[in-house]
């Protein structure tokens, strides 16, 4: 089986963005994750919706974006203006998540739900029928290059039997510290979508590692 690899930008060089989106389409990645940062809701600031916007049109890969941002509500219609084809908010963002999941599905957006490593699963019991994705943070979530916490393992393999009895089309995706050595532990745990940024973009063969990681199964 293979597994989807979405490279995150975060670690791209951001003067160079669009070669950078088109070295890891051509090495094979299946999705473009995107880091949206508020300096509010963690403690550091990426970009918004006007670089995702010059994004489109110079890659064909699905744009991820993952909005680590306070009250998302405010600018999803923004990031669908821009482009975005899923959009990921954190439980933890949010008041009414069932209303803002429900209204990125009903713009025809795939709507994910996030949630920190200290968040329990029990949270998004209550908009299972509604969404494309559970993104599984296996760091806390603002920077890149930090190291998978060990216990995130156990959370993927619980979510995993929730979802095969329940809603076994929900896909998970984990995000943060993931890397060709703990990738096909995190696979066999029950990951559909792997995020890398570090591990692909500061490597001397990014292509490679994405081959790997798509592999890891
Ligand atoms: C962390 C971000 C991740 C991060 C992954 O807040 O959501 O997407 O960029 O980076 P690495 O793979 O370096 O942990
Ligand atoms: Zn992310």
């Amino acid at each position: 089986m293979v597994i989807k690899v979405a490279p995150s930008i975060l670690s791209a060089d951001f003067s160079r963005l669009a070669e950078e989106v088109k070295l890891v389409e051509q090495g094979g990645a299946d999705l473009l994750h995107i880091d949206v940062m508020d300096g509010h809701f963690v403690p550091n600031i990426t970009l918004g919706p006007p670089i995702i916007s010059c994004l489109k049109g110079k890659t064909s890969l699905p744009f991820d974006v993952h909005l680590m941002i306070e009250n998302p509500e405010r600018y999803v219609d923004e990031f669908i203006k821009a482009g975005a084809d899923i959009i990921t908010v954190h439980v933890e963002s949010t008041v009414h998540l069932h209303r803002l999941v429900n209204y990125i599905k009903n713009k025809g957006i795939k709507p994910g739900v996030a949630l920190n490593p200290s968040t329990p699963l029990d949270t998004i019991k209550y908009v299972l029928d509604d969404i494309y994705l559970v993104l599984v943070m296996s760091v806390n979530p603002g920077f890149g290059g930090q190291k998978f916490i060990p216990p995130m393992l156990e959370k993927i393999s619980e979510l995993k039997s929730i979802l095969n009895k329940t809603n076994p089309e929900i896909l998970i995706e984990v995000d943060g510290g993931i890397n060709e050595n703990n990738a096909s532990t995190i696979a066999k745990a029950g990951a559909d979508i792997l995020v890398a940024g570090s591990a692909i973009y500061n490597s001397e063969n990014p292509e490679e590692v994405i081959r790997k990681l798509k592999e890891s199964l």
